[in-house]
Parts: C-alpha cells; structure tokens; sequence
C-alpha cells in the first residue's frame, strides 16, 4: 500500500478543480441498472469507490467502456444483466454497494446483496432500506450474511423514514421509480446528492417530485431509457480544499463548485476568521494569521456535514481558544483523534463531543486511519505539522480523493506518494 509524505510549512496558493462527486457517481452508476441500453456518464471521478461500483455491474453482466479504469466518461450497457447478486468480497470494501438493491429488486424481481457489515464510523445498519422494501411488496430474508430480496412488482407506499437516511432514501426512490403507483418518502434525505438523483431518475423518464426535500413523491412508470449524464462537483472534497487553504493561511480559488451545496462549510469557515468569496465558477477562500475557535454539531443537510467534521477538528487544533464539535451522524467517527493527538494536538473526547484547545504547533508524525476523511484530515494536520508527516494506508484516501497529492502539490504544498511504503 502506498503512503503520502508531507513537509509542512507550506501556505497553499492558486487554483484548484473540484472532479465529480464520489457520493452523487455511486448512486448514479447503480441507476443505469433501472434501463435497457446504453447510459453515457460525464465528469466521473477516478476513485477506488468507482472502481467497485464498475467491478460490481460488470459482475453482474453490464458491460462497461471503456475497458481500462482512467476514464471519465463511462458508457454502461445493462442488456447483459443477468446476475443479480453483490458479492460480500465488494460490499465489504464498499458499503455504497447496498445502492444496487433497489435498482435490481425493482427491475428483476430479484436482488441477493451481502449485507454490510460495522464498518470503522459506525453500526451503519441498512434497516430503512430494508423495511420500505418491504412496504412496496419485497419479501426479505437474511442467509448466510445477504440480504435475499424478491418481488413480482413492487408496489407504491407511504413510507415513513425513522432517521433521513441518505443511501437508504436513494436506494427506496430507485426501487419506487418502476414500482406500481405512487410512494411517498416522508423524513427523506435532503442532500444534494439525492436531489442529483431525483434530476437522473426524471430525465431516464421517472416521475419524482421533492427529491431534495424531506417529502419526495413517485409515480410508479413502466420502464426507463438510459440517457446522458455529467455528475455534479464534489462539496466535501471543496470543502476539504477550502479547509487547508484556511488552515495554511493561503489564497486558494476552489473551482467547479456549487455554492449553494457550500453554505454551512463556509459559514463555519467564516466564523473560524477565514474570508470566503464567490469568484466565477468558484470560491476563493483566504486564510488569515489568527484562526478563531469553531463549535460544531454535524446534521443532515442542510445542516453541517459529517464527511467535514475531521477536516474542521484539523483547523481547530490551530485556532487561539477551545472549540467544541459534536459528532450526531455516526457514533464513532473519531479515528483521527488518536492520530491528531500524536502530532501534539489536545483533544478530549467524551461520548459524542470533543473539546479542541488550539495548540502554537502540530508537529509531524507517522499516522494512519481507517476512514476516508479521517485520513484527509491527517493529510491537512501534515500541512502545517512542522517536519514530516507520513499517512499510511492511503488506500482509504484513494476511496474518495482523486489525485489528492497532486492537486495539493500544484497549489504549493510539498506532498508525495511513496508506493508500496503504507
Ligand atoms: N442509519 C440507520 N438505518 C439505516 C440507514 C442509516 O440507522 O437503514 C443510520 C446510520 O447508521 C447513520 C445515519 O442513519 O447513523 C445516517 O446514515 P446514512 O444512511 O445517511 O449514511 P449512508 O447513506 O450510509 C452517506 C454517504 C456517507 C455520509 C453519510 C451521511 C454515500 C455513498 N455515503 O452514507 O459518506 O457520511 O451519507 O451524510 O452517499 C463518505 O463519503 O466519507 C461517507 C461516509
């Protein structure tokens, strides 16, 4: 496994492009399993996380092009499908792999996929997922550790989600998208993620109103056509762009972002002192001598997002007081503390909260962690620790972030990947 050295010391300065958003592709590519035909996606990031999701379809008989995994236009043929099973070998590298449930259920009438397993943030159960299955007519029983579902057709509900669950919301309105009648979500996801959805879904000829909002309503059609796509940018990997330009007290623009996704990453990075404006198809954010102390509490959206609150622990350790962040999201979603703590931060951790006082200096250290931003948040601790810093297991970096030592290396930073070091 490769590793990323860092030297610190670095103020980070010029441009940044934002790829394709990891967790509106995932969704999207299972989509394509709703039509026959030829769906054509734009504007993919290069991610292990896609990777799978590939490995998964051509797993079931899609065929995927073109063959090689560098591209970021992906043309998928579903006419193969034939298999309609997620192996555990895939879901456990990747939970986002329960997202083809739906689309199979609902197309096949079948659908045999692990089922996840706790994973490092969290039980993560697929509970919601399950249960308004089983309101629009699957029979679901659980053998030998996979979820084994069937239905003649689906059929419309009234569900009622008891948590907003993000993947549970997407995988429930690509089942209901081809399911007899009328479902209504109620308590559903709002993220932007799940709005991107709900615009697929329409333009392959679903019926869907209110996707993105906490009330989404869907027709039931007969079928749906494959269509033309470009996946819409990535605000956490802006948002962790945004943090070490901040961090690093720089001057970064941050480019292909949509500010609206933004709002409570740059409220929060406004109150830690930083200057965030919009500039063209962008946001430039500059960093300033002194960091201000932040308390946070992670929501849904559009409330303060989980996959930023390691990033923004990182800014806070460097802020003049204490600030307090409180994790709702996921109930163990802390990896980074440890690591942080070995590069000389003060962090206290008590149940869900953890307390920062900002410390003069982080210095470097060898770290790892095993989750995705957790480990981007140790990359950003590397940026101003003093000395070298070594992340270790950079395959859980490789998961959501394309090229991240380039990106950072063209804005000034002294990053590098050794191979076969982690
Ligand atoms: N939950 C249940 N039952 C369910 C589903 C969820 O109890 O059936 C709980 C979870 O355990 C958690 C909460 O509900 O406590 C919210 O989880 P959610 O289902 O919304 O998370 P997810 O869909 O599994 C997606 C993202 C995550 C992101 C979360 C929260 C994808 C592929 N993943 O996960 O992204 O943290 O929403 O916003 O969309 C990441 O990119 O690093 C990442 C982990």
């Amino acid at each position: 496994m490769d590793s990323i050295v860092i030297r610190g010391g670095h103020r980070l300065k010029g441009e940044v492009r934002i790829s394709g958003a990891k967790n509106a592709a995932l969704p999207i590519l299972a989509s394509s399993l709703l039509a026959h035909g030829t769906s054509t996606f734009k504007n993919v990031p290069l991610l292990n996380d896609v990777a799978t999701m590939r490995r998964l379809l051509i797993g079931m008989g899609a065929t995927v092009e073109p063959d090689g995994g560098i591209s970021r236009t992906l043309r998928i043929n579903t006419d193969g499908v034939d298999k309609v099973e997620a192996s555990y070998e895939l879901v456990k590298t990747m939970r986002a792999s329960v997202l083809v449930l739906g689309p199979l259920l609902t197309r096949h009438g079948r659908a045999v996929v692990s089922l996840p397993g706790g994973c490092a943030i969290g039980e993560r159960p697929i509970d919601q997922h399950l249960k308004g299955l089983e309101a629009m007519g699957a029979k679901i029983i659980l053998e030998h550790g996979n979820v084994v579902a069937r239905a003649k057709r689906l059929h419309g509900a009234s569900i009622v989600c008891d948590i907003p669950t993000v993947t549970g919301t997407e995988n429930l309105m690509m089942a209901a998208s081809l399911a007899r009648g009328r479902t209504t979500l109620e308590n559903a996801a709002r993220e932007p993620e799940v709005e991107e959805l709900g615009r697929v879904l329409n333009k392959m000829g679903a019926h869907i109103e209110g996707a993105g909002t906490s009330m989404i309503t869907i027709e039931g059609v007969e079928e749906l056509q494959p269509i033309e796509h470009a996946i819409m940018p990535d605000r956490i990997e802006a948002g962790t762009f945004l943090v070490a330009a901040a961090l690093t007290r720089g001057d970064v623009l941050v480019r292909d972002v949509v500010p609206e996704h933004m709002e409570a990453i740059v409220a929060k990075l406004r109150s830690a002192g930083a200057e965030v404006t919009p500039e063209g198809d962008g946001l430039r954010v500059r960093g300033r001598a002194e960091i201000q102390p932040v308390d946070i509490t992670t929501q849904p959206f559009p409330g303060f997002p989980t996959d930023m609150q390691a990033q923004f622990m990182v800014l806070a350790t460097r802020a003049r007081g204490q600030s307090v962040i409180t994790e709702t999201i996921f109930e163990n979603r802390y990896m980074h503390v440890q690591e942080l703590r070995r590069m000389g931060a003060d962090i206290v951790v008590d149940g869900r909260t953890s307390v920062i006082r900002g410390v003069p200096k982080l210095s470097g250290a060898k770290v790892m962690a095993t989750d995705l931003r957790a480990s981007a948040s140790l990359i950003l601790a590397g940026l101003v620790a003093e000395g070298e810093t070594e992340v270790l297991r950079v395959y859980h970096l490789d998961r959501g972030y394309e090229k991240i030592e380039r990106k950072l290396r063209a804005l000034g930073a002294d990053v590098r990947r050794m191979k076969g070091r982690g």
